[in-house]
């Protein structure tokens, strides 16, 4: 996988049969034990998840699950639950409660297309629905596994996670942390998740815990990389092409590297994760070459 155009075309495969999935999981028909699916509710679900997010981290849930060999249907369900407790992030972020954005993927936000309410009934839906998607017998992998999943995942979304870090981000408006503080905050707000993306293929296939932990190490180095790329978007880019507002960061007085550190910086230190990252996938030779072309697309990527 030499370059980056090769790379997008394999994403954009991988994408398709998430996108698949992710529509049937979100349908109109009840599993057993529901009672109804609220239309509105449902709707406001759809608008949050199937509107052209890349799918970053369902693609290396199904890359790590091909390099041990996990089973590839079950590794799919996995990555589309991840991607339900991404798409819940990022309605409940852009709520006026916490950044107050009316702009994501290019489309109103949930709350602006339908209400905060909603906005927020949503993000919780789909956050169950994630542990839903993994727990169920469809998700073909023995139970032990499916219960180590669903264990990692909530370890990764919740208050020692991604929420954790959320609320550590708001926090450190005000308090503006060293860099030691922003770089934790910014691997639990969004390294958790990254890091769940890259073991996850590792847990279903019943792999080593020692390479496991390798790919969680990996999944950390450039889980750090996608913000510190995503704080140097929000300076250097533009709405039209990220599909979200940018020059935020600054207004509202986040803590980022970038705002620290300046853009030169963070763009060595961009080279130097995905070194890190590259380096980690070593043993695993020309086997992991999508999931260390990941790894410098994280970096240089423009949207
Ligand atoms: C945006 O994530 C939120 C961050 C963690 C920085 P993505 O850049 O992966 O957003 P989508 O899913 O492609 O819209
Ligand atoms: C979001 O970080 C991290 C999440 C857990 C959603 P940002 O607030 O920087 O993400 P964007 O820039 O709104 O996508
Ligand atoms: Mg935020
Ligand atoms: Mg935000
Ligand atoms: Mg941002």
């Amino acid at each position: 996988m030499e370059t980056a155009a090769a790379f997008e075309q394999v994403l954009e495969i991988r994408v398709r049969a998430v996108d698949e999935l992710l529509d049937r999981l979100l349908g109109e028909r009840i599993a057993p034990g529901e009672i109804a699916r609220p239309p509105r509710l449902l709707a406001a679900m759809r608008h949050g998840v199937l509107n052209g997010g890349k799918r970053l981290r369902p693609f290396l849930v199904l890359e790590s699950a091909a390099l041990f060999g996990a089973d590839e249907t079950a590794a799919l369900r996995v990555a589309a639950a991840l991607e339900c407790v991404h798409c819940y992030s990022l309605i409940h972020d852009d709520l006026p409660a916490m950044d107050d954005d009316d702009l994501r993927r290019g489309q109103p936000t949930v709350h602006k297309a339908f209400d905060e309410a909603t906005a927020i009934l949503a993000g919780d839906s789909l956050l169950t629905l994630a542990f839903d998607i993994v727990a169920d017998e469809s998700t073909a992998l023995a139970a032990d596994r499916r219960a180590t999943l669903v264990l990692a995942l909530a370890r990764a979304a919740g208050i020692g996670g991604m929420a954790g870090g959320q609320a550590l981000d708001l926090q450190a408006e005000r308090t503006r942390p060293d860099e030691t503080g922003i770089i934790m905050l910014q691997a639990m707000k969004t390294g958790a998740l990254i890091r769940f993306a890259c073991e996850a293929g590792a847990i279903a296939a019943g792999a080593t815990p020692a390479d496991r932990e390798r790919l969680a190490e990996f999944g950390s180095a450039i889980g750090l990389a996608f913000q510190l790329a995503d704080d140097l978007l929000d300076v250097t880019s533009d709405a039209a092409t990220l599909g979200k507002a940018t020059g935020k960061d600054e207004a509202a007085g986040k803590a980022t590297l970038v705002r620290l550190h300046g853009a030169e910086w963070a763009r060595r230190q961009l080279g130097g994760l995905v070194t890190q990252a590259h380096e980690l996938l070593k043993p695993y030779g020309s086997a992991a070459a999508s999931m260390k072309a990941a790894a410098s697309f994280v970096a240089l990527r423009q949207r």
